[in-house]
């Protein structure tokens, strides 16, 4: 059987083109069982995953939650804001009185960027990278790269736009990545202060013209300002952010095809997204939500099996 070059799930930056066309390969297995009045399969029966959120999520945990009990694990949540965490425990002694519980698994969201790579060096358990702080949210590429594969077809050859908040978005330098692991081009738009001086040295095209961006791709990927992450003021109101860079339906009916729209969520609708272009028969906002789901247990299935 196939498995993947690595141990745990660090990053996209780990995962070879093979190790991300297996993970799609076996989620179009789970989303088949997916689709089965009985949604359960007994894959992880007896393995024990921890769920570890030391930051805010809906999609993503609730997502880990239901493909680990889909694969019939074990699971125990933790949330840092009821934990002893607040009394000053370091992350990697909560991790190891987490572990002398006999885990086997650990599903991690942290703020600190890298926290799941020192945690790799110091604990004996598979860890999964569920977003840390603007550094790699690996699922949430790995499902996009799927869902833009089960909507065209396939995603070398295609042309991605990333529109927004690059300087603080996790999810862009993943997608970065794993899009162009699978051959896709890939560009970034947005004001010059939300993009990094570094993603030209990544290899993507940048530009700052929404219509010029939306013109040349074949799928827009619109990310959230974030400013829970911003120190300073980047841009210098949301209305104005909005009016220059907000997706709106007058730039998609001004366009001479059509575009696949996508977004990580949560949304902040009518700042950079309008409703109708949320809900236009183009999003696949809620494709990508669902296919979390069997993504998220194709990778917990084959790091088991690692
Ligand atoms: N896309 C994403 O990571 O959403 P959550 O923050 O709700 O998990």
């Amino acid at each position: 059987m196939a498995s993947l070059s690595t141990e745990h799930l660090l990053g996209i930056a780990d995962l070879s083109t093979e190790d991300i066309q297996l993970i799609h390969s076996t989620a179009d297995d789970f989303k088949e069982v997916l689709s089965r009045k009985i949604k359960k399969v007994p894959s992880l029966r007896d393995v024990t995953i921890a769920n570890l959120f030391f930051e805010n999520s809906t999609r993503t945990k609730i997502s880990f939650e239901l493909a680990e009990k889909r694969l019939s694990a074990d699971i125990v949540n933790f949330t840092s804001s009821t934990s002893s965490t607040k009394k000053g425990e370091t992350l990697i002694d909560t991790v190891n009185n987490i572990l002398a519980m006999k885990v086997d698994m650990v599903v991690m969201r942290h703020s600190q960027p890298g926290a799941h790579r020192l945690l790799s060096r110091h604990i004996n358990a598979k860890i999964i990278n569920a977003g840390d702080g603007a550094h790699e949210h690996p699922t949430q590429a790995l499902l996009d790269a799927y869902s833009i594969r089960e909507r065209l077809g396939e995603v070398g050859g295609k042309r991605v736009c990333l529109f927004g908040d690059i300087k603080h978005s996790r999810v862009a330098i993943s997608n970065i990545l794993c899009l162009q692991k699978l051959g896709a081009e890939v560009m970034v738009c947005g004001p010059g202060s939300l993009i990094p001086k570094y993603v030209s040295g990544l290899g993507v095209k940048v530009s700052h013209s929404v219509q010029e961006a939306l013109a040349w791709c074949d799928v827009a990927n619109v990310l959230r300002i974030q400013l829970e992450r911003q120190h300073v003021r980047y841009i210098p109101s949301l209305r104005e952010y909005n009016q220059y860079f907000g997706i709106r339906k007058s730039h998609l009916d001004a366009l001479d095809k059509q575009i696949v729209i996508m977004h990580p969520g949560p949304i902040n609708r009518g700042v950079e997204i309008d409703s109708d272009v949320a809900d236009s028969e183009h999003s696949i906002i809620l494709d990508q939500v669902e296919n979390g789901v069997a993504t998220r247990m194709a990778v917990l299935y084959l790091l088991a099996e690692a």
